[in-house]
């Protein structure tokens, strides 16, 4: 049987409910969708690639042919060892697109035979980033709706642990 498999890489740091929206989206289309969180990132994370594939791993228990991976090094290599031709990302608005043209291209380049796949997450999170979610969080706001509450109260548990002062 020919199955279809695709990648939807990135950070994850964290899980926010527009890459869920995505998943979800995603999971309608492909036989098996692969989350994959990339181990080598220069960015400096708040969560560890552990913690991050656990939040998605229960975030997106209820899909049965979705899974989470992690991946370093190129993803059109990691792409290829699992079988997949296509790559997911979304876009939630025209200020992503430049960023992920250039991607999509250079994975093209690198192996012609993975084609990225752009889906749009719902537009009630077209705003909501990891970046903003994590910003927000630090500073008291409410991140109530725009990440799983799993995320929130991991954040939470990493603001009560860093509160507490470090012993001299
Ligand atoms: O969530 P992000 O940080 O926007 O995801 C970026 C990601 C992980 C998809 C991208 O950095 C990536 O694929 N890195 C792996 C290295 C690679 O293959 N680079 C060439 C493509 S530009």
């Amino acid at each position: 049987m020919h199955t279809v498999t695709a990648i939807y890489p990135g950070s994850f740091d964290p899980v926010t409910n527009g890459h869920l929206d995505l998943v979800a989206r995603g999971a309608k289309l492909f036989d098996r969708l692969i989350v994959s969180v990339l181990r080598n990132s220069a960015k400096n994370p708040l969560f560890s690639v552990a913690e991050r594939v656990e939040m998605l791993r229960e975030g997106t228990a209820a899909f049965p042919n979705v899974e989470v991976a992690t991946f370093e090094g190129l993803l059109v290599d990691f792409a290829r060892a699992q079988g997949a031709h296509a790559v997911l990302r979304g876009i939630r608005a025209i200020s992503d697109y430049e960023y992920e043209l250039q991607m999509a291209h250079m994975n093209r380049r690198l192996n012609p035979e993975v084609e990225t796949i752009f889906l749009m997450p719902d537009a009630q999170y077209s705003y909501v980033s990891s970046r903003l979610v994590k910003e927000v969080f630090r500073v008291g706001g409410s991140v109530e709706g725009l990440v799983p509450q799993l995320v929130i109260d991991r954040l939470g548990r990493r603001a009560a642990r860093s509160e507490t002062p470090m012993p001299p």
